[in-house]
Protein backbone atom coordinates (compact mmCIF):
# COMPACT_ATOMS: atom_id res chain seq x y z
CA UNK A 1 0.00 0.00 0.00
CA UNK A 2 2.57 2.22 0.75
CA UNK A 3 4.54 1.83 -2.20
CA UNK A 4 1.14 2.69 -4.15
CA UNK A 5 1.01 5.89 -2.47
CA UNK A 6 4.70 6.45 -3.26
CA UNK A 7 4.25 5.66 -6.87
CA UNK A 8 1.10 7.72 -6.80
CA UNK A 9 2.25 10.69 -5.60
CA UNK A 10 5.29 10.55 -7.46
CA UNK A 11 4.28 9.92 -11.14
CA UNK A 12 0.24 11.43 -10.51
CA UNK A 13 -1.46 11.02 -13.72
CA UNK A 14 1.75 10.17 -15.97
CA UNK A 15 0.76 7.04 -16.20
CA UNK A 16 3.89 6.21 -19.24
CA UNK A 17 6.39 7.77 -16.94
CA UNK A 18 4.89 5.08 -13.88
CA UNK A 19 5.10 1.89 -16.18
CA UNK A 20 8.68 2.86 -17.46
CA UNK A 21 10.52 3.17 -13.88
CA UNK A 22 7.89 0.55 -12.01
CA UNK A 23 9.04 -1.87 -14.88
CA UNK A 24 12.72 -1.55 -14.56
CA UNK A 25 12.44 -2.73 -11.07
CA UNK A 26 9.78 -5.48 -12.26
CA UNK A 27 12.49 -6.90 -14.34
CA UNK A 28 14.52 -8.02 -11.47
CA UNK A 29 12.23 -10.47 -9.07
CA UNK A 30 11.99 -13.35 -12.01
CA UNK A 31 15.88 -13.20 -12.52
CA UNK A 32 17.04 -13.21 -9.38
CA UNK A 33 14.62 -16.30 -8.25
CA UNK A 34 15.21 -18.16 -11.64
CA UNK A 35 19.17 -17.82 -11.20
CA UNK A 36 18.72 -18.92 -7.52
CA UNK A 37 16.58 -22.08 -8.25
CA UNK A 38 18.75 -22.81 -11.18
CA UNK A 39 21.87 -22.38 -8.51
CA UNK A 40 20.20 -24.78 -6.47
CA UNK A 41 19.75 -27.14 -8.86
CA UNK A 42 23.00 -27.30 -9.61
CA UNK A 43 24.41 -27.84 -5.90
CA UNK A 44 21.66 -30.63 -5.12
CA UNK A 45 22.83 -32.25 -8.63
CA UNK A 46 18.72 -32.82 -8.88
CA UNK A 47 16.79 -32.58 -11.86
CA UNK A 48 12.64 -31.22 -11.40
CA UNK A 49 13.56 -27.30 -11.54
CA UNK A 50 13.31 -26.86 -15.22
CA UNK A 51 9.81 -25.49 -14.87
CA UNK A 52 10.08 -23.04 -12.47
CA UNK A 53 13.29 -21.82 -13.74
CA UNK A 54 12.22 -21.19 -17.46
CA UNK A 55 8.57 -19.91 -16.02
CA UNK A 56 10.56 -17.33 -13.75
CA UNK A 57 13.37 -16.31 -15.73
CA UNK A 58 10.42 -15.36 -18.90
CA UNK A 59 8.67 -13.22 -16.34
CA UNK A 60 11.63 -11.54 -16.30
CA UNK A 61 12.12 -11.23 -20.11
CA UNK A 62 8.42 -10.37 -20.12
CA UNK A 63 9.01 -7.51 -17.84
CA UNK A 64 11.91 -5.91 -20.27
CA UNK A 65 9.97 -6.35 -23.13
CA UNK A 66 6.95 -4.35 -21.16
CA UNK A 67 9.73 -1.57 -20.65
CA UNK A 68 10.83 -1.71 -24.70
CA UNK A 69 7.47 -0.92 -25.02
CA UNK A 70 6.97 1.87 -22.83
CA UNK A 71 10.23 3.46 -23.41
CA UNK A 72 8.88 4.07 -27.11
CA UNK A 73 5.86 6.40 -25.58
CA UNK A 74 7.28 8.10 -22.58
CA UNK A 75 11.20 9.31 -22.28
CA UNK A 76 12.09 9.15 -18.56
CA UNK A 77 13.42 12.06 -17.45
CA UNK A 78 16.90 12.45 -15.81
CA UNK A 79 15.82 12.35 -12.52
CA UNK A 80 13.70 9.23 -13.12
CA UNK A 81 16.80 7.68 -14.63
CA UNK A 82 18.62 8.02 -11.91
CA UNK A 83 15.62 6.40 -9.23
CA UNK A 84 15.67 3.69 -11.32
CA UNK A 85 19.71 3.31 -10.98
CA UNK A 86 19.20 3.70 -7.41
CA UNK A 87 16.12 1.38 -7.44
CA UNK A 88 18.14 -0.85 -9.08
CA UNK A 89 20.82 -1.27 -6.91
CA UNK A 90 19.01 -1.35 -3.68
CA UNK A 91 16.55 -3.85 -5.44
CA UNK A 92 18.41 -6.21 -6.76
CA UNK A 93 20.13 -6.90 -3.11
CA UNK A 94 17.36 -6.63 -1.26
CA UNK A 95 15.25 -9.39 -3.29
CA UNK A 96 18.35 -11.49 -3.71
CA UNK A 97 18.68 -11.68 0.30
CA UNK A 98 15.03 -12.07 0.72
CA UNK A 99 14.77 -14.86 -2.07
CA UNK A 100 17.67 -16.86 -0.67
CA UNK A 101 15.95 -16.79 3.10
CA UNK A 102 12.49 -16.24 2.63
CA UNK A 103 11.56 -17.47 -0.90
CA UNK A 104 7.79 -18.04 0.35
CA UNK A 105 7.47 -14.57 1.12
CA UNK A 106 9.25 -13.11 -1.47
CA UNK A 107 7.09 -14.67 -4.13
CA UNK A 108 4.09 -13.07 -2.22
CA UNK A 109 5.62 -10.37 -1.80
CA UNK A 110 5.89 -10.06 -6.03
CA UNK A 111 2.27 -11.42 -6.54
CA UNK A 112 0.64 -8.58 -4.40
CA UNK A 113 3.09 -6.18 -6.51
CA UNK A 114 1.62 -7.58 -9.22
CA UNK A 115 -1.66 -7.02 -8.37
CA UNK A 116 -0.51 -3.37 -7.44
CA UNK A 117 0.45 -3.70 -11.35
CA UNK A 118 -3.12 -5.00 -12.46
CA UNK A 119 -4.64 -1.98 -10.71
CA UNK A 120 -2.26 0.52 -12.10
CA UNK A 121 -2.78 -0.22 -15.51
CA UNK A 122 -6.69 0.01 -15.29
CA UNK A 123 -6.17 3.43 -14.23
CA UNK A 124 -4.01 3.99 -16.68
CA UNK A 125 -6.86 2.61 -19.52
CA UNK A 126 -9.79 4.77 -17.51
CA UNK A 127 -7.43 7.71 -18.47
CA UNK A 128 -7.35 6.69 -21.99
CA UNK A 129 -11.29 6.24 -22.12
CA UNK A 130 -11.83 9.47 -20.23
CA UNK A 131 -9.84 11.33 -22.96
CA UNK A 132 -6.93 12.50 -20.47
CA UNK A 133 -4.57 10.64 -21.98
CA UNK A 134 -4.36 10.29 -25.87
CA UNK A 135 -5.03 6.91 -27.79
CA UNK A 136 -1.61 6.71 -29.86
CA UNK A 137 -1.04 4.36 -32.10
CA UNK A 138 1.00 1.34 -30.69
CA UNK A 139 4.41 1.09 -30.98
CA UNK A 140 5.92 -1.56 -33.95
CA UNK A 141 7.63 -3.53 -30.94
CA UNK A 142 4.79 -3.73 -28.98
CA UNK A 143 2.65 -5.02 -32.17
CA UNK A 144 5.04 -7.43 -33.28
CA UNK A 145 5.49 -8.62 -29.34
CA UNK A 146 1.67 -8.71 -29.25
CA UNK A 147 0.78 -9.53 -32.86
CA UNK A 148 -1.58 -6.81 -32.68
CA UNK A 149 -3.27 -5.46 -35.91
CA UNK A 150 -1.71 -2.84 -37.88
CA UNK A 151 -4.14 -0.54 -36.19
CA UNK A 152 -3.76 -1.56 -32.32
CA UNK A 153 -4.02 1.70 -30.32
CA UNK A 154 -2.45 2.19 -26.81
CA UNK A 155 -5.20 1.15 -25.28
CA UNK A 156 -4.45 -2.39 -26.61
CA UNK A 157 -1.56 -2.15 -25.67
CA UNK A 158 -2.30 -1.86 -21.99
CA UNK A 159 -5.03 -4.83 -22.02
CA UNK A 160 -2.48 -7.19 -22.89
CA UNK A 161 0.57 -6.09 -20.39
CA UNK A 162 -2.15 -5.73 -17.79
CA UNK A 163 -3.13 -9.48 -18.66
CA UNK A 164 0.73 -10.82 -18.20
CA UNK A 165 0.87 -9.10 -14.63
CA UNK A 166 -2.06 -10.52 -13.70
CA UNK A 167 -0.60 -14.08 -15.07
CA UNK A 168 2.44 -12.62 -13.02
CA UNK A 169 0.62 -12.29 -9.87
CA UNK A 170 -1.20 -15.87 -10.17
CA UNK A 171 2.32 -17.48 -10.91
CA UNK A 172 3.67 -15.74 -8.03
CA UNK A 173 1.10 -16.37 -5.62
CA UNK A 174 1.07 -20.19 -6.36
CA UNK A 175 4.99 -20.45 -5.80
CA UNK A 176 4.31 -19.29 -2.85
CA UNK A 177 1.69 -21.16 -1.62
CA UNK A 178 3.91 -24.40 -2.92
CA UNK A 179 7.66 -23.83 -1.20
FE1 LIG B 1 5.34 -5.39 -16.29
FE1 LIG C 1 4.71 -7.60 -13.57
Amino acid sequence: MSFRWFADTFFAKRYGHRAVVLETVAGVPGMVAGMWIHLKSLRKMKTGYGPDIRTLLAEAENERMHLMIFIEIAKPNWFERLLVLFAQFTFWHFYFVLYVLFPKTAHRMVGYFEEQAVISYTQYLEEIDAGRTENIAAPQIARDYYSLAEDATLRDVVIAVRADEQGHADVNHSMADNS
